[in-house]
């Protein structure tokens, strides 16, 4: 019987190698989920001798470039970190520079999206936005349940442990069981697969609070390269690398 297990333990590792040697990265299908953290908007703009303000605006430009890419190659989901639960830290100036970016794009969205197939959803506790935003934000939601696309999730007034304490929290007022499906389905990602890739720009490597529940099993991604800076040709590049990485679970 040992034989018999050790034979098979040889074929399958024979298998996978032949496996990994085939990836073909071109024709490889496009991650599922792509998350990212756009982190290096400030350094962007100080090092022009920019406001802030101007790299966030540039950030902007760069996630409408990034998305479009993501979308022509067939990424169902992206969610990106666009304001933090810590971010309330910075600058009331600086703040309201952020939230202002995020209206005009969120104004024009509205009036593409459904031309364009981007739906958007929004993950965090959006209540303590302004109620300009917060019309915005139902808004685009309402339109998006009308039709089929991409899904772009911004994260919004977002941390991970407080989405994972608020998921407790209906968990316990739902009296269901606990289990790890019925916990998922109290987070703000409910009934979306957990990102397959995710990756932080700007040189940090740390999540900061992103998508903690989420973030189990994916692979993650770092480049030194500034938000503004990203491209889709180094996007192209990370997905390469995605697919020819061996994804475990845990197994062997
Ligand atoms: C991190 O860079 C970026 C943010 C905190 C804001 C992200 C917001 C945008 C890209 C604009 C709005 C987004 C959308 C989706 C329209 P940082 O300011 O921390 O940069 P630094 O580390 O260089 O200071």
């Amino acid at each position: 019987l040992r034989f018999r297990q050790r034979f098979f333990t040889i074929i399958s590792r024979l298998i996978k190698v032949k496996r990994r040697n085939q990836t073909n990265v071109s024709a490889a299908a496009p991650p599922a989920h792509v998350a990212v953290i756009m982190d290096g908007n400030g350094r962007w703009a100080r090092k022009r001798g920019l406001p802030r303000s101007a790299g966030h605006a540039a950030g902007a430009e760069t996630f409408r470039r990034i998305a479009t890419h993501c979308k022509n190659l067939g990424v169902k989901h992206l969610t990106v970190y666009a304001f933090s639960t810590e971010n309330w830290k910075r600058p009331a100036e600086e703040i309201e520079n952020i939230m202002d970016v995020l209206e005009r794009y969120l104004t024009e969205a509205i009036g593409t999206m459904e031309r364009d197939r981007v739906k958007m959803r929004f993950f965090g506790d959006t209540a303590m936005l302004s109620e300009k935003l917060r019309r915005l934000i139902a808004e685009s939601e309402a339109l998006s349940d009308s039709f089929d696309g991409v899904e772009v999730h911004l994260c919004v007034n977002y941390g991970g442990r407080s989405e994972i304490v608020r998921a407790a929290e209906r968990l316990r007022s739902s009296n269901d069981e606990i289990t790890a499906e019925a916990f998922e389905a109290q987070l703000y990602s409910a009934g979306i697969p957990d990102p397959d890739i995710i990756i932080r720009t700007g040189g940090e490597t740390r999540l900061s609070n992103f998508l903690l529940w989420q973030s189990a099993y994916s692979e993650l991604f770092f480049t030194d390269t500034l938000w503004p800076d990203f491209s889709e040709r180094e996007l192209d590049g990370i997905f390469a690398a995605f697919a020819a990485r061996d994804r475990r679970y845990g197994g062997v």
